[in-house]
């Protein structure tokens, strides 16, 4: 047998992975053997939890907690506030239009209370909110219900929420391209801003969606420098490193070229290698998905465009990407 990835990183970090219930069944050796840290890739987001007013949906879920303890697995929570997989309902008022400013704090507290209460003592950590800074440069905050119906200050509630409804959880405000220095700029004046006014934030979650170009390995150290400098533990969230660049428009590739996995491995040598330098600020990297045999870059951002983002392949096996981040002593 191949050395476990948690036990190779057991003196560094965690070694999470992203499941749902189909993973869970069938990439469940795999997960057993190399992961000691989970995350619910769609299943505790706010429709899956709460499709309508007062109607909670933990089935799922709780079959991720379940099979977490059962392989003693450290579990993080994904996500309490996203302006993504929210229903409509949560936004609108009764007289149909949207919700005014007290009653959408109002939905915001009573789901924060019930999803993180439930899981007290068994998520250690929640993403409380998720990617609220524009990707555009000339705008900080991203339009969204959230924001426009509610005001910059709902970023901050949802962190009191979240510390009030489980004071022990660690809370993660987490976002994507979150390299890239514009970004990173405008998400450092959002979390300064949290701190300045002692709202319960402890960590950045970093998402790590990248891919063989980007981000430099010179973005990413800038990015761990800044975010840590803010006196906040950091998480690689939703680790993949796609094989194609954002645009690419091919979808007839059957397998990855040669070149494509050559230059992955390469890439994820240096990245972990850069991981490995800042263990002392970095508690956990969490791959989204485990295996190339499931990943939701197959249809993201190109329907159709399979995707090889991981370090082991379809069948479960190591591929040179796995060698290069276990086997760098
Ligand atoms: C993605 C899931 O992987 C997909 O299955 C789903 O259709 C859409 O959401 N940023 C996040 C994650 O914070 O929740 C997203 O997960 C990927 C991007």
């Amino acid at each position: 047998p191949i050395p476990a990835l948690c036990a190779q990183y057991k003196d560094y970090f965690d070694i999470g992975a992203a499941v749902n219930l189909t993973t869970i069944d069938t990439q469940q050796e795999l997960l057993a053997a190399h992961f000691n840290s989970l995350t619910a890739e769609n299943d505790m987001k706010f429709e899956r939890v709460h499709p309508e007013e007062g109607i909670y949906t933990f089935e799922a879920a709780d079959r991720i907690v379940q099979f977490a303890r059962q392989h003693s697995m450290k579990m993080r929570g994904h996500t309490l506030v996203w302006h993504n997989q929210t229903p409509a309902w949560v936004f609108t008022g009764a007289d149909g239009k949207p919700a005014d400013r007290d009653t959408l704090l109002a939905r915001m507290k009573s789901h924060i209370e019930t999803v993180a209460g439930r899981y007290k003592g068994r998520i250690y950590g929640w993403d409380v909110v998720n990617e609220v800074i524009e990707d555009k440069s000339d705008i900080w905050l991203r339009s969204s219900p959230w924001l426009d119906q509610i005001g910059e200050d709902f970023i901050a509630q949802a962190f009191r929420y979240a510390h009030e409804a489980d004071p022990s959880a660690i809370l993660f405000y987490n976002d994507y391209n979150e390299c890239h220095p514009e970004k990173r700029e405008k998400i450092i004046r959002l979390l300064r801003m949290l701190k300045e006014q002692e709202v319960p934030v402890h960590g950045m979650g970093l998402q790590g969606h990248w891919n063989l170009n980007g981000p430099s390995l010179d973005d990413i150290r800038a990015a761990i420098e800044g975010y840590a400098a803010l006196g906040l533990q950091l998480q690689v969230t939703e680790l993949d490193i796609s094989v194609f660049d954002y645009n690419d428009r091919r979808t007839d590739l059957r397998q990855p070229a040669e070149e494509m996995l050559a230059q992955q491995a390469e890439r994820y040598g240096q990245i972990f290698r850069i991981f490995r330098e800042y263990k002392d600020v970095i508690t956990a990297v969490t791959f989204w998905g485990a295996a190339d045999d499931y990943t939701w870059l197959d249809d993201f951002p190109v329907k159709g465009r399979k995707n090889w983002p991981f370090v082991f392949d379809e069948k479960h096996q190591p591929k040179e990407s796995y060698w290069k981040i276990a086997d760098w002593r």
